[in-house]
């Protein structure tokens, strides 16, 4: 599939896609992010496809949403312009996704990586909400996400004040799962190599339970818990690997 603002490659299982405006420092319009739920929807449609990678340019990840064309909005058009429908139906692909993230990863460019399931970041990575300056708030999840991520105190800092934080903060706050020198893409393929390994559909019910849970009463993601759980016995992956132990051998999974 061809698009104008993203990249989009697939290779060993492993998807790609590139942020790719980088004049703008990949600031983020209508067009580029329905190109990303277009092409999240065709990951989705693809079953062969195990794990996401999102990056930017070596650079940036990405500044922002767009200010350019969201300048005269009014609130109908706000809406539409609201990039919700896309970063929800990434956070709800069912294999894992990861962000490299050079540069500035500001507004719905954080909010597009606080999507993801981790976030591997470059030393030189800024990450912030910085929508305060522009009379709004974070409009695509960022509310919601970042609080669950960093706690409510941070959250409210760095979305009040809109002032960046460094890597090694975002690391301390629990925002990055790690820090890398240089490009933090090489990083997040090689992490994504290992969780292409593993049983798929184990590994994808562990991502729907988890993601279930956090919005939701302990007891109800428990019970969530067991029924997903007792659905993996139905698989060839539960069998091989299980037996395989016994059998003091490595698992040959087959993501059935
Ligand atoms: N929307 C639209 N254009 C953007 C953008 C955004 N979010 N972020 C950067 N750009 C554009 C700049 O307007 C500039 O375009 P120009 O070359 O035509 O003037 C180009 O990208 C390079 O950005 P520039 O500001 O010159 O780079 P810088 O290194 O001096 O500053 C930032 C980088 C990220 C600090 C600065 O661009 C910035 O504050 N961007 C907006 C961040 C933001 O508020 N994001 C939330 C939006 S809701």
């Amino acid at each position: 599939m061809k698009y104008n603002h993203i990249l989009l490659a697939v290779e060993k299982a492993i998807a790609h896609i590139v942020l790719n405006r980088p004049k703008v420092l990949n600031a983020l319009n209508r067009e580029m992010v329905s190109e990303l739920h277009d092409a999240v929807r065709q990951i989705t449609a693809d079953g062969a496809i195990r794990v996401l990678v999102i990056s930017g340019s070596e650079k940036n990840f990405a500044a922002g949403a767009d200010i350019a064309p969201m300048a005269d909005l009014a609130p109908a058009q706000a809406s539409e312009f609201c990039f919700n429908r896309a970063f929800n139906a990434l956070e709800d692909l069912p294999i894992p996704v990861i962000a490299a993230i050079s540069g500035y990863a500001l507004g719905g460019g954080l909010e597009l990586a606080l999507a993801c399931d981790f976030r591997i970041c470059s030393e030189d990575a800024k990450l912030g909400s910085p929508e305060i300056k522009l009379g709004i708030f974070p409009g695509a999840g960022g509310t919601q996400r970042l609080p669950k991520l960093v706690g409510i105190s941070r959250a409210k800092e760095m979305i009040f004040l809109g002032r960046n934080i460094d890597a090694r903060t975002a690391l301390e706050y629990g925002l990055c799962d790690k820090v890398v020198q240089g490009d933090p893409l090489p990083e997040a393929l090689a992490l994504a190599e290992q969780l292409a390994d593993r049983p798929a559909a184990a590994l994808q019910s562990a991502k729907r339970v988890i993601n279930y849970g956090a919005g939701r009463d302990l007891r109800t993601g428990i019970e969530f818990e067991e029924e997903r759980w007792t659905d993996l016995f139905t698989t060839e992956d539960q069998k091989e690997g299980m037996k395989a132990f016994l059998e003091k051998r490595k698992p040959n999974f087959k993501g059935k």
